[in-house]
């Protein structure tokens, strides 16, 4: 495969700018993680401890096996939404390895709130339980919550994607003979309590864990009957008397141990069916990308320089490099998996998109995943596009893209505008996981094309009504527009909106990919059925 050629300069003063601006923002993201990473408040913490339980990460690392990664899903949900509930929002979802089986963890830490869930925490646990079932992954989840956060009733009650689903996807899960595994380690009402007792095999902690649809003063309230947290749904009566829970244990750590021997008894665990060769690092140092993103928005990044820093060895089988130039496609390994590349260069015109159709379909039918590395302002417009039919061409691309049942994975790596944003499989287009460098922006138009239209509306306004503005009055309509585009693109905001799974450095790309990639091909091939093309 031939090697990448990548000629840059690490000494410009562009790239110093670049990197220099990079670093920052790498520490911003460290700054926001180290928040989702703390949890609740000092005196929520220090009361957990006084319980002599562990705390809801302590709980993971010792669930996992040692030395297992653990890829954090939709860390930072929540950010900035609810006073006093840090990123995170009062839940941590991911993956890791238990007894050698790939697991989705699913922990409440009720040293937010609780561990209630409001709106975005129920839609945290369901994307965490959407990646789960389309990867076949038992889900293991750590239950320590009160339930519905009452005040957030709309975001949690009525509708497909809120509380309710959390049981229907566990039911349907567990009837597809995807295991749900649950631990109750601390009081738990509610749905906290149907969680664990919709499980296929549930522990419950002594003294410790407690799981009933009303708590003690409900009951009194609704029927004079005064009974203690014990007596009412404590292990010893859940796994003695009611049945409710399957195995009682000591504490924290022997439920997780329990944990542990259920699954090491779920049979043979799925293998890797994809040849994955030998990882071989980028000739190319991948410390560079910080200098090569560029600062300024109004000049491009060269990301052929970004994959070949980015791919093992550099090596790339690029795919008609002399057509349709604004998007890069081609084969490349990372981490030794195969994985076929679809990276925006430029605008997209027909012919671009002609040569991602082709090439997805080439993926297709080879098996090969697909990576698409967003950086699009959108598709060409204009009439010679127009009647070049650059609809219908990019309707192909579409349409194979979203059509395509191999793995899919998409990075923003710079923008993701418009339909760029739809056909280089955004969120909408359900890839299996969607990542966003720091740097990355989405919207439906960037900010000053947003502030131009909304004016331009206007404008036809004041003509029809045969009204006049001043161009102060139009600067003071366009401002606000413009900030409230800027501040909906950012990469954090799709991070608090769980609209991406994460937000990631450039320098983890590589080991994110592998984690996705190896469970990804744990599972059969699937084939594609292609919608129509329109010719
Ligand atoms: N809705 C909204 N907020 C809730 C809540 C709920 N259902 N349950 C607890 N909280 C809040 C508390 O107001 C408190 O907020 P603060 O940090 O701002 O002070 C925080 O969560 C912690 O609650 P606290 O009772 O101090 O913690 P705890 O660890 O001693 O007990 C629970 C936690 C969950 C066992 C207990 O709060 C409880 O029983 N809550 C009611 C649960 C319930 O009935 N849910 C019904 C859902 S349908």
């Amino acid at each position: 495969m031939a090697v990448m050629k990548s000629d840059i300069s690490t000494t410009s003063d562009e790239y110093r700018r670049n990197a220099s601006a990079y670093r920052e923002r790498i520490a911003d993201l460290h700054r926001r993680r180290a928040a989702a990473m703390q949890g609740g408040p000092e005196r929520a913490r220090r009361l957990h401890k006084e319980r002599k339980q562990l705390l809801p990460r302590e709980r993971i690392a010792a669930l996992i096996d040692p030395g297992s990664p653990f890829l954090e899903f939709s860390q930072l949900a929540g950010e900035g939404m609810h006073e006093g509930v840090p990123p995170g929002a009062s839940i941590i979802t991911g993956v890791g390895i238990v007894s050698g089986r790939p697991c989705m963890i699913i922990a409440n830490d009720a040293t937010v709130k609780g561990g209630t869930y409001y709106g975005i925490t129920c839609k945290k646990h369901v994307r965490a339980q959407h990646f789960a079932w389309k990867h076949r992954l038992p889900c293991i989840t750590l239950v320590q919550s009160g339930g519905a956060n009452l005040p957030d009733q709309p975001g949690i009650f009525p509708d497909e994607g809120q509380f309710g689903s959390i049981f229907y996807n566990q039911i349907r899960m567990s009837g597809e003979g995807i295991p749900q595994i649950a631990i109750v380690h601390g009081p738990s009402t509610a749905g906290g309590a149907y969680m664990p007792a919709l499980c296929d095999e549930t522990v419950i902690v002594r003294n410790q864990g407690a799981m009933f649809l009303g708590g003690p003063q409900l009951v009194y309230a609704a029927t004079k009957e005064e009974v203690g947290v014990e007596e009412l749904g404590g292990g010893e009566m859940h796994s003695r008397v009611s049945g409710v829970t399957d195995h009682l244990a000591e504490n924290d750590s022997h439920a997780i141990a329990i944990t542990r021997d259920i699954v090491a008894n779920l049979g043979d665990i799925p293998q890797q069916r994809w040849q994955v060769a030998e990882p071989r690092p980028p000739r190319f140092d991948p410390n560079d990308i910080y200098g090569l993103i560029s600062a300024d928005p109004r000049v491009p990044t060269n990301n052929r320089d970004i994959i070949a820093r980015l791919v093992d060895d550099s090596s790339f089988h690029e795919f008609k490099p002399l057509y349709g130039d604004t998007l890069i496609t081609g084969f490349a390994r990372i981490m030794g998996f195969e994985i076929g590349i679809v990276c925006n260069n430029g605008v997209l015109f027909s012919e671009s998109a002609l040569k991602a159709t082709h090439f997805i379909d080439l993926c297709c039918k080879r098996g090969i995943p697909l990576l698409f590395m967003a950086d699009v302002t959108g598709f060409m417009v204009g009439r010679e596009a127009e009647e070049g039919g650059i609809s219908k061409h990019g309707a192909k691309m579409i349409t194979a893209m979203a059509s395509a049942d191999v793995p899919k994975y998409t990075l923003i790596i710079g923008n993701s505008y418009g339909a760029g944003y739809m056909s280089m499989c955004g969120r909408p287009m359900k890839p299996n996981a969607m990542m966003m460098w720091p740097n990355g922006r989405s919207a439906i138009m960037g900010p000053d094309q947003a502030a131009n239209t909304l004016a331009m509306v206007r404008d036809e306004v004041h003509k029809r009504e045969g009204t006049t503005w001043t161009e102060e009055e139009r600067e003071a309509y366009r401002a606000p527009v413009r900030q409230q585009f800027e501040d909906f693109a950012n990469a954090y905001n799709f991070a608090r909106n769980i609209w991406c799974d994460m937000v990631i450095d450039p320098l983890e790309t590589r080991n994110v990919m592998a984690l996705l990639l190896d469970l990804a091909g744990r599972l059969p091939p699937k084939e594609t059925r292609v919608g129509v093309l329109r010719m």
